[in-house]
């Protein structure tokens, strides 16, 4: 055993051993219920087969070129035997089906926590580079304070990444011109590999990182070590005025277009009637495909900036436009 103090700074992975010690550390809040989805699965699969096997021995033995068994009167057809078989295994593959969506849109769609940490990552050819809401950036390497719900947005600058840490049990594509997101907690502090598991060229097998869970304390000490002067929704606020987004914008513009104060979180009204609550999604596609929903009452006139402003740079805009509130043009 190492002392406590040493484990707490720098620990071996979660105390993981044997072949892969990545697949039996588990080190975030969801691998345990994803394990224990896993080896339920196991087990009914293991008896379902187990049963047919049985079975078919006991069958093929009785029935056996030469024995004396009974063959006279077989029963042809029994519909209470039919509806049995196919009534009981649709219940357990029911619950396992329900047992399973509903562990995914936990993990990958459901409403984290209020107090929730968001870390921006984004995948390239072939690196992870991350960024922390106060500005830090890292390649391939994420730092994460232990206990806190994190909250990872993914987008990649190219192919298709898959942003895959074994031991939290977690896996989400990075999906260049969309946003992907993941949350889930730190329970263990330690270091785990994070690789890429979506083939995207060459060096996909080198496209590899690991992910360091600190103590909530180590981790305000490290943020402050990293310099950063500039906060993502600064830097956004920036771009905001240099790619003229706030001549039409702000309160006061001649243009009439939509004012992006509170707007985030809330629903917005379409021209077609719909109303789509405005993520980061919604605000990230609305810079790129204006065209795409027109808020209602309001002309279409926004040009489309793709290919213009780079996929970072929409991070920064998008952070930025989280970031106002009702009083103008606040940056937090
Ligand atoms: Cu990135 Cu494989």
């Amino acid at each position: 055993m190492m002392p406590a103090m040493v484990v707490e700074a720098y620990p071996t992975p979660g105390g993981g051993a044997g072949l892969f010690p990545e697949l039996i550390t588990r080190a975030s809040s969801i691998a345990g219920r994803i394990d224990g989805l896993l080896i339920a699965l196991t087990i009914l699969c293991v008896a379902v087969s187990a049963g047919i096997y049985l079975v078919m021995i006991y069958f093929a033995a009785r029935y056996r070129r030469g024995s004396t068994a009974d063959r006279s009167n077989a029963n042809a057809q029994s519909h209470t035997l039919e509806i049995a078989w196919t009534a009981i295994t649709l219940v357990f593959f029911l619950v396992i089906f329900f047992w399973a969506s509903n562990l995914y849109t936990t993990m990958q769609t459901g409403a984290p926590p209020e107090d929730v940490l968001e870390i921006y990552v984004m995948g390239k050819q072939w690196m992870w580079k991350a960024e922390h809401p106060g500005g830090q950036r890292e390649i391939n390497e994420l730092h994460v304070p232990r206990g806190q719900d994190i909250k990872l947005l993914l987008t990649s600058q190219d192919v298709i990444h898959s942003f895959f840490v074994p031991a939290f049990r977690l896996k989400q594509d990075a999906v260049p011109g969309a946003y992907t997101s993941l949350w889930f907690k730190p329970t263990v502090t330690g270091e785990y590999a994070l690789f890429c598991a979506e083939y995207c060229g060459t060096d996909h097998s080198r496209m590899r990182g690991r992910v360091v869970v600190m103590a909530p304390e180590a981790y305000e000490r490290w943020l402050h070590t990293r310099e950063s002067s500039t906060s993502m929704a600064t830097r956004g606020a920036k771009l905001f005025r240099q790619y003229g987004c706030s001549g039409c914008h702000v309160g006061n513009s001649t243009v009439h277009a939509p004012v992006l104060d509170g707007l985030y979180g809330k629903p917005v009204q379409l021209q077609d009637g719909t109303t789509k609550v405005a993520d980061e999604r919604y605000i990230h596609d609305s810079i790129v495909l204006p065209q795409q929903d027109i808020v209602a009452g309001y002309p279409r006139i926004m040009p489309s900036f793709k290919g213009q402003i780079s996929e970072a740079e929409l991070l920064h805009l998008v952070m930025y436009i989280k970031s106002l509130d009702y009083t103008e043009g606040t940056v937090p």
